[in-house]
């Protein structure tokens, strides 16, 4: 039987699974940057494993490719006997088909969310937030509950409360402990426990926005809906809620007081300018920020202000 012209050539490496896993594990790495540390990870082992199982398959095709041989003229037999010759070895198709259909899997996957996570970068906001009048309204060591709209061109069902305590200066910068009223638990509104003195409530408009101040003097804060119960520090003492309350970033601009985004808490140590606080980045009500629970609690949707 006469060997098939090609035959004592050496085959490329089989086509495989391998780039495809590879490229599966880099989606899931990035996916997991924006979402969830637990992908990162999960990503990570499947890309390490594919990567070396891929670079093994290709170390050990480069091991056996044999030294060219010389190899003797033979007669251009194919063309009289009227054979196709085989211009694009199937092997070699095969193998772009599966690193082109990785290279595609990880756009899909990877492009929507490095637009994402570099977008906001590029698009306007308010930096500055929410203007809640001058510094002066707010006396040292007292809390003030501040109301406002947080979108006013969505009226009433955007009014969010922060309850407002000036701390002092603190190395030369000014300490504020301003606490978020969405209960940690549901959201439902936490209320301060304790007098309010509404004979004081003022009403301030502070560059458009409609904001009440009304000193309070809370013992602790408390939630109507399920019994949660928050220390002065918004620490969680009783009831369902599985951290402490949230709390707001500010800044000062042109004498006033400025809120601005909020972020998450797993507990206050201490009180007032010299509180340790463990934070974190917003999350949803009901969520774990830390321990066991923080790594293993589901992905959380986008739309988490409070
Ligand atoms: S929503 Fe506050 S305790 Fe349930």
């Amino acid at each position: 039987m006469e060997p098939h012209p090609g035959d004592d050539k050496p085959h490329a490496p089989t086509p495989s699974i391998w780039p495809v896993g590879f490229a599966v594990g880099i989606a899931c790495i990035l996916a997991g940057l924006v979402i969830s540390r637990p992908a990162v990870i999960v990503g990570a082992v499947i890309a390490v494993v594919f990567g070396a199982l891929w670079a093994r398959d290709a170390m050990r095709g480069a091991r056996e490719e044999p030294a060219p041989d010389v190899v003797e003229a033979q007669p251009a037999v194919a063309a009289d006997e009227g054979d196709e010759p085989e211009r694009y070895p199937r092997n070699v198709f095969l193998e772009l088909t599966t690193l082109g259909l990785g290279g595609v899997i990880t756009a899909i996957v990877a492009l929507p969310i490095v637009g994402f996570a570099i977008l906001p970068a590029f698009t306007e906001e308010d930096p500055s937030g929410v203007d809640l009048g001058p510094i002066d309204n707010f006396p040292e060591g007292e809390f003030v509950e501040a109301t406002f709209l947080l979108d006013p061109s969505k009226g009433e069902v955007s009014r969010r409360t922060a309850f407002v305590r000036y701390n002092g200066m603190t190395e030369g910068q000014p300490s504020y402990t301003i606490i978020s009223n969405r209960c940690v638990h549901l959201g439902c509104p936490v209320q301060a426990a304790g007098p309010r003195n509404e004979e004081e409530q003022e009403q301030i408009d502070a560059n458009g926005v409609e904001v009440r101040l009304t000193p309070v003097l809370p013992a602790n804060y408390t939630c109507p809906c399920h019994g949660g119960a928050y220390d002065i520090e918004g620490n969680r003492t009783a009831g369902p809620p599985v951290r402490a309350l949230d709390r707001f970033k500010f800044s000062i601009i042109d004498g006033n007081l400025f809120l601005n985004e909020t972020y998450s808490v797993g507990k206050v140590e201490g009180e007032g300018a010299t509180a340790q606080i463990h934070a974190y980045g917003i999350q949803g009500p009901g969520e774990h920020v830390d321990g066991l629970s923080g790594w293993m609690y589901p992905i959380q949707p986008e739309d988490l202000e409070s």
